[in-house]
């Protein structure tokens, strides 16, 4: 009959690259020009919510963003579902009884609902933590399992490059591999959270503005322009993906933080060499950075570390909870908040928040029943 409807919720958290991903050697694969190195956020502030359902009433794939139909015409959507599709298995749903065959999910439609919980598109990664749940919660009804270990990673990755990174938590490194199918171009799990529980997540969102370039668009003109990121990509980033994974698994806080604000910076550094030049940050992003750098300096050794990612917006690492308690306290002095916000979340520019997300709150992928 055409009565049945199978649905599956999933969540993901987004995550913040510390050794930047920027341009790609690949544009249909997305297979990226150096490895990246990211922590996984804490859901509770920023993940996404995905609800999809499958029914052979539905005429056709669609999809709604924050509440609002999007196009799925895009070749991204499209490339992730003809992916997870060709691995459907049979499928018994026990909820309602319904079997699906193998054969016959080529012929079911899906209607997918996804929410951020944070801003979209202000560069704090939501199409990161969109398309790993999609990929993640189209697994769950398509009742998909890996052949190879981080083969969902590796369709979250057709999607956005990014996402390939959120579909583990803690830290995350994602090869760059070297197959020209991308099957190694895949995310690993560096350490879990609990490897460094006592280091301290600050999100500064300094604007929840929309970002003027996408990162799409930013990486293939920095790819064709900038002289910088072709030295970056070759002669920086191999060393110091090698030094960021001995800093994590020797939690060196030091040499983590000095190795996040360098190459943060350089990511931004390639941008502005790149012709037209791209501006991410603005005034409230140079004076986080600026309070970062004299802290560190007035504290003899780094404590605080800062990255921005496409978009003005600051996550800071704090060494320990209590200088993390000592950095709120400063960022609320030097950008005060406004009256009618909530208690966690404060205004650093026009239009700021800033939300304290622990890392050892931390949970990963969910499935939500
Ligand atoms: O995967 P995209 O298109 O969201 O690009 C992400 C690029 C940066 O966020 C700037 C860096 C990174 O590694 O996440």
């Amino acid at each position: 009959g055409n009565e049945w409807v199978v649905t599956r919720t999933g969540r993901a958290p987004s995550n913040i690259a510390v050794i930047k991903y920027w341009g790609k050697r690949d544009e249909k694969l997305i297979l990226p020009i150096n490895s990246s190195i990211s922590v996984t956020l804490d859901p509770a502030h920023l993940s996404a919510t995905t609800t999809v359902s499958a029914s052979p009433a539905f005429e056709s794939d669609r999809l709604w963003l924050n509440g609002k139909e999007v196009s799925m015409e895009g070749v991204r959507y499209k490339n992730c579902l003809r992916e997870m599709r060709a691995r459907a298995t049979d499928m018994v749903d026990e909820r309602t009884g319904v079997t699906i065959r193998k054969q016959d999910w080529a012929n079911v439609h899906v209607h997918i609902a996804s929410e951020n919980n944070f801003p979209t598109a202000a560069g704090l990664a939501s199409s990161a933590a969109g398309f790993a749940c999609l990929v993640f919660t189209l697994a769950q009804l398509f009742g998909v399992k890996e052949t190879y270990e981080g083969e969902l990673s590796a369709i979250a990755r057709l999607g956005s490059g990014s996402a390939c990174r959120s579909l583990y938590g803690g830290f995350v490194k994602w090869n760059m591999g070297q197959d020209v199918d991308g099957k190694d171009s895949i995310a690993t799990q560096l350490a879990e959270h609990t490897h460094w529980d006592d280091l301290v997540i600050i999100i500064a969102v300094v604007s929840s503005q929309q970002k003027e370039t996408s990162s799409t668009a930013g990486m293939q003109e920095s790819v064709r322009t900038s002289p910088l990121l072709h030295f970056r990509a070759q002669e920086v980033v191999p060393q110091r993906i090698k030094q960021m994974e001995e800093a994590v698994k020797t939690c060196d806080f030091e040499e983590f933080a000095k190795l996040t604000c360098a190459d943060s910076n350089q990511f931004h550094a390639t941008c502005l060499d790149t012709s037209p030049p791209i501006f991410y940050l603005n005034d409230t992003s140079r004076r986080l950075i600026g309070l970062v750098e004299r802290w560190n300096r007035f504290a003899g050794k780094p404590q605080v570390a800062y990255t921005f990612d496409a978009g003005p917006n600051a996550v800071m690492f704090a060494r320990d909870q209590e200088v993390a308690v000592l950095l709120l306290q400063r960022l609320l002095f030097q950008f005060p908040p406004l009256p009618d916000v909530e208690l966690s979340s404060y205004v650093v520019g026009d239009q700021s928040v800033l939300k304290s997300a622990q890392l050892d709150s931390q949970q990963d992928l969910q499935t939500i029943p």
